[in-house]
């Protein structure tokens, strides 16, 4: 291994370990703020007087966390949010609200339809932009008027880990700033909020404590030819995360949906053969999420559940349970995030992939 690597094998191990410390300095710059609107620049205090929703358009795994962002933004501020993915929305006949904020989403602040998508925002008209990034300076802050860096510091495997957690930490922020500036906020809820983020970087480490555990389902995982990722809520979109680290790194066919959807039409896919790994918190959807289950396993299927400790469930024939750390409340997607991560990374050193660069894909896609 190379200097640069130290103890890790490849850079994405290296950046998924280094989440502890990403999240640490990006909570860090929220934290001195205050949840003030200046955390987004300077002009934030006239922009968020002029608006009244959120429209928020990333590509790849930038577009997971603004899928997040949505349940945030609504529940936490009650400003309608919408989320789109920038490569649909530049080519359609948008119906465009100007008092709308404009959210892009870009770890290297230069990919393409990101960009191109926030040109054609301000085409039809909206003046209120927000950019947030991974990288000082690029196209896409540049093109905005408001900027949040996150710190996670450089990202170098080419699929997103730490950026992609500290993307969250932001459309967080994001959240509670609209809800204080809205006067939504109490001091009760910005308390419990304050303590959520203090507490996430351990709970981070916690969670990758876990990997000996998450390294043994990979074994089981890398000779199947497909999974599937189920989520409910606010842990959807870390479903189709997940689907898509094990997508990008491994060669893995997988899908998420939201548990609820199953009975719809993956259902009809499970069988002994199809391993299905569900993101499980002990949230309001717990007891949904857990008669999707018993869908699941009354058709063979295997399942792998990631649960929190007070979410009651148990290891039986064809149901493997880690146990993630305690409950971060509201931040629970984010802590989520990681053992699907380690998942993936495993899962593709079982079959021996490029992790690090794999086929066909870039870093930064600044083409059409
Ligand atoms: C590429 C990368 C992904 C990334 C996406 C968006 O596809 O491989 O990891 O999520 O671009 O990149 P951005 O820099 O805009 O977040």
């Amino acid at each position: 291994a190379s200097l640069e690597l130290g103890p890790y094998n490849h850079f994405m191990q290296k950046e998924i370990h280094e989440q502890p410390k990403a999240l640490s300095d990006t909570i860090e710059q929220v934290l001195e703020s205050g949840f003030a609107p200046s955390l987004f620049g300077d002009h934030a205090q006239n922009v968020f007087e002029q608006i009244d929703s959120v429209q928020i358009l990333a590509c790849g795994t930038s577009y997971y966390a603004g899928s997040v962002a949505r349940y945030w933004v609504e529940a936490i501020a009650g400003v309608p949010c919408s989320v789109e993915i920038a490569s649909e929305y530049r080519y359609r006949d948008v119906v465009a609200n100007p008092k709308s904020l404009i959210v892009t989403i870009s770890q290297s602040g230069e990919t393409l339809d990101t960009m191109e998508a926030l040109k054609y925002a301000k085409s039809l008209g909206h003046e209120e932009t927000l950019s947030i990034c991974n990288v000082q300076e690029s196209a896409i802050p540049r093109a905005s008027k408001l900027v949040f860096y996150t710190r996670a510091g450089a990202e170098i495997g080419v699929a997103s880990t730490k950026a992609f957690t500290t993307q969250l930490i932001a459309l967080f922020a994001l959240a509670v700033t609209l809800a204080k500036f809205k006067g939504k906020l109490t001091a009760e809820k910005e308390t419990e909020y304050l303590e959520a983020l203090r507490h996430l970087p351990g709970s981070v480490q916690h969670a990758l404590n876990l990997e000996p555990q998450i390294k043994s389902w990979a074994e089981k995982f890398s000779p199947k030819d497909h999974a599937l990722f189920l989520g409910r809520g606010v842990h959807y979109p870390i479903a189709l995360e997940g689907a898509l680290k094990l997508k990008e790194i491994s060669y893995i066919h997988a899908e998420a949906y939201p548990a609820g959807e199953l009975k719809h039409g993956p259902l009809a896919l499970v069988d002994e053969k199809m391993p299905v790994v569900v993101i499980a918190p002990n949230d309001a959807l717990l007891e949904k999420v857990k008669s999707n289950m018993q869908e699941v396993r009354a058709r063979g299927g295997e399942l792998f559940v990631f649960a929190d400790l007070d979410s009651h469930f148990s290891e039986s024939e064809g149901v493997h349970v880690i146990r993630t750390p305690r409950h971060v409340g509201v931040l629970s997607p984010v802590l989520h995030a990681i053992p699907v991560q380690l998942l993936a990374y495993h899962a593709a050193l079982q079959k021996g992939t490029d992790v690090d660069k794999p086929r066909n894909l870039a870093k930064s896609v600044t083409v059409e």
